[in-house]
């Protein structure tokens, strides 16, 4: 398992809470095909967490919006810094499907830039945004 829903902080949003662990077994799905090999699933599940990732960033960047949240320009840079890192480990995965790239950015980059942006921006908006 590449990260248990109990490693990610939960915030004073349900709906946001629902998106983080949504997403963490579709990360750890993820994970499994890549070890396993099954370079046909990881394609798949590359895909489906491209999407994901862009609802999750962008439902939270709308519920923003709405609230009129202070930390707006902040949050959404660090969700565009981790959109600009995402595509070019997608795009790698695209022309190469080379596993262990994936692998390496979801282990040393993503999981702990999640852990830390959950801990630092989520929840913060959470709960500024309430549920
Ligand atoms: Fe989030
Ligand atoms: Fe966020």
């Amino acid at each position: 398992m590449l990260v248990r829903p109990n490693e990610i902080q939960k915030v004073a949003n349900m709906f946001m809470n629902a998106v983080h662990e949504d997403e963490i077994d579709l990360l750890n799905d993820l994970y499994e095909a890549l070890r396993s090999g099954d370079i046909e699933k990881a394609d798949r599940l590359m895909d489906e967490f491209a999407v994901d990732l862009e609802d999750h960033f962008s439902t939270e960047e709308a519920l923003m919006r709405e609230a009129d949240f202070f930390g707006y320009p902040m949050h959404k840079a660090d969700h565009d810094n981790m959109r600009k890192e995402f595509k070019k480990v997608y795009d790698a995965w695209k022309e190469r499907k080379n596993p262990k790239e994936v692998l390496d950015f979801l282990k040393e980059k993503f999981v702990p830039w999640l852990k830390l942006h959950v801990a630092q921006w989520d929840s913060v908006t959470a709960m500024h945004i309430g549920d």
